[in-house]
Order: C-alpha cells, then sequence, then structure tokens
C-alpha cells in the first residue's frame, strides 16, 4: 500500500434502532417488524470507520454521551484502527440515536436525535484545530452543528488541509462554506438540495456539478445509487458504474463510499481507481445487514476488487 496522509474525520456517532418490516408503516398505522437490531451508526462514524478499515491514518473528532453506549462506541472506534483522542464524552447527555426502518426492498427512513452530537460546538473545534491541522484531509457530513462544520473548514483552509464534504442529510448551504470545500459528494437529492437541479439524467448530474463547480469546488462526485457516480473534475465530467449485487440493505452505503474514497485518495491512487475502491467497499456494505456491521475491511475489498477482474 502506498504512503497514506493523514486523514481527520468530523461527524457524528449514533446507535441505530434498526427494524426490518415487508413495507413502512403509513401514518396512523402499526406494522409487525420482521426483526430488530442495535448496532453502532452515525454518518460520522461511518465515514469514520470505513476509513479506519480501509487502511487510513484516521483520527476522529465527535462527541458521545457519558453514558455505557458511548463507552462502548469509544471502545469499537479504536478496534477499528481509529486515533479517538479527540472524541469527547459529554457529561450529563446521551449518545445520539437514529431510528431506521427498513422495508422489504433494502430502503430505508431514517429519524435522528442528535443528542452528544450537538455538543460538537464551534468552541470544541476551536480545542481540537491541532487535529484538522496536522491532518492532509479533513471529511466531514452535515450531523454535526453547521457552525461547527463552518469553524473547521475556516482552520482547515488556514492550515492547507485539504476540505471534503458529504453534505448528508440535504440541506441548504452558505456559499461561503461551499467555496471552502474541495471536494463534495452529494447524492441525487442533496445536489438538487444545493442546485435546485434535479439530477435525473446524466446531462442534469453535469449541470449539477457545473453549478457546484461555479461556487468554488474543483471536485464534485455526484452518487446516483446503482448508476454509480458522476465524478466532474473542474467541469470535466463522466460517469463510473458501480458494482452489480443484491442489496440486503443500503444503510451506510454512502458512508462506506465515502470513507474507502478518501482514504484511497490519501494513498494518491488516481481518482479513478479511487472511486472504483470505494464502490468495491460500498458494494460490500449493502450486501451486509447494518450500518457499523457492513463496513468491509481492507483486505476484503482488496479480494473484491480482485474478483471483478
Ligand atoms: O448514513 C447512515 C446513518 O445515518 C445511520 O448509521 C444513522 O445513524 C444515520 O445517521
Amino acid at each position: 500500500m502506498a504512503t497514506t496522509g493523514k486523514l481527520a474525520v468530523l461527524g457524528s456517532i449514533n446507535a441505530d434502532h434498526i427494524l426490518n418490516l415487508a413495507a413502512f408503516p403509513r401514518p396512523g398505522e402499526t406494522l409487525k417488524g420482521e426483526n430488530y437490531q442495535v448496532a453502532f451508526g452515525g454518518k460520522g462514524a461511518n465515514q469514520a470507520v470505513a476509513a479506519g478499515r480501509a487502511g487510513a491514518n484516521i483520527a476522529f473528532i465527535a462527541c458521545v454521551g457519558d453514558d455505557d453506549t458511548g463507552e462502548r462506541v469509544r471502545h469499537q472506534l479504536q478496534q477499528d484502527n481509529i486515533d479517538i483522542a479527540p472524541i469527547s464524552a459529554v457529561a450529563g447527555e446521551a449518545t445520539g440515536v437514529a431510528l431506521i426502518f427498513v422495508n422489504g426492498e433494502g430502503e430505508n427512513v431514517i429519524g435522528i436525535y442528535a443528542g452528544a452530537n450537538a455538543a460538537l460546538t464551534p468552541a470544541y473545534i476551536s480545542s481540537v484545530q491541532q487535529v484538522i491541522g496536522e491532518a492532509d484531509a479533513l471529511l466531514m457530513q452535515l450531523e454535526s452543528p453547521l457552525e461547527s462544520v463552518i469553524a473547521a473548514a475556516e482552520i482547515a483552509r488556514a492550515q492547507n488541509t485539504q476540505v471534503i464534504l458529504n453534505p448528508a442529510p440535504a440541506c441548504p448551504l452558505p456559499d461561503a462554506l461551499l467555496a471552502m470545500i474541495d471536494v463534495i459528494t452529494p447524492n441525487e437529492t442533496e445536489a438538487e438540495a444545493l442546485t435546485g437541479i434535479r439530477v435525473d439524467s446524466d446531462e442534469n448530474a453535469a449541470l449539477a456539478a457545473q453549478a457546484l463547480h461555479d461556487k468554488g469546488i474543483g471536485r464534485v462526485l455526484i452518487t446516483l445509487g446503482s448508476r454509480g457516480v458522476w465524478l466532474s473534475e473542474q467541469g470535466v465530467g463522466q460517469r463510473i458504474a458501480g458494482f452489480k449485487v443484491k442489496a440486503v440493505d443500503t444503510i451506510a452505503a454512502g458512508d462506506t463510499f465515502n470513507g474507502a474514497l478518501i482514504t484511497a485518495l490519501l494513498e494518491k491512487q488516481p481518482m479513478i481507481q479511487a472511486v472504483r475502491f470505494a464502490h468495491a467497499a460500498a458494494a460490500i456494505a449493502v450486501t451486509r445487514a447494518g450500518a457499523q456491521p457492513s463496513v468491509p475491511w481492507r483486505h476484503e475489498i482488496d479480494a473484491f476488487l480482485s474478483s471483478q477482474g
């Protein structure tokens, strides 16, 4: 493996309560579930785990509650090759929670309670600025307070640390933040929320990518679910197909893609190869249930890629 640059991930940690049902309940309806599981999740933690298991040199900036879940999550993250020193256990707070329904098609709907994730304030970011400054890249999402994401991006810019934003869940963002981002990785819904352009074809993906370039972002990767990814670098775009697998659930597929992608880029893999690596990691993740339990290790990604020829 090539020399790996340092990565800082900033984001959320949740305990995911996952219920599988044949179909999503409608308003006012109660349905019996077929399987219930509690597993570690949170977009930030999932991306950190994906990077750690893929072989990145990674530190994770986050907050948990001072509860049993927070203690167990931190222990697990350490097992996943992650420097957990910048994770704070917040007194009197509960670790974040996600309530997830998965239907028979493997689709999901998610509601989250921030809990300790709300304590990831700009003041806390300032206390860990050295971690950001020492990193070659900073990967963030939007389950943390927006003002903290902005504060972290400002520190990263000032310290020549690359900023990668996975703008999930979808929310409108100020131009000042977009102008500080080097790589952005929205899905179709998030790209539409940011640009107003419905990403329902390659042509429209190119238009949405251009709108994001116009905000000052050099590299845009719009994830298109089973259709792959629209990659646009400085306005030159192409679609890179993913791998076909039978999906059990898609929880954390995007997170796995992001963590694996940045790991490959920090190893100086060329962009198209890095996308293929990330596609492979995500393909494995969708064949397994849950968020972090589904995230593959490096040897599994390498074996999957070899099996594809
Ligand atoms: O992206 C998947 C994640 O979203 C889940 O693990 C859940 O915690 C929510 O944050």
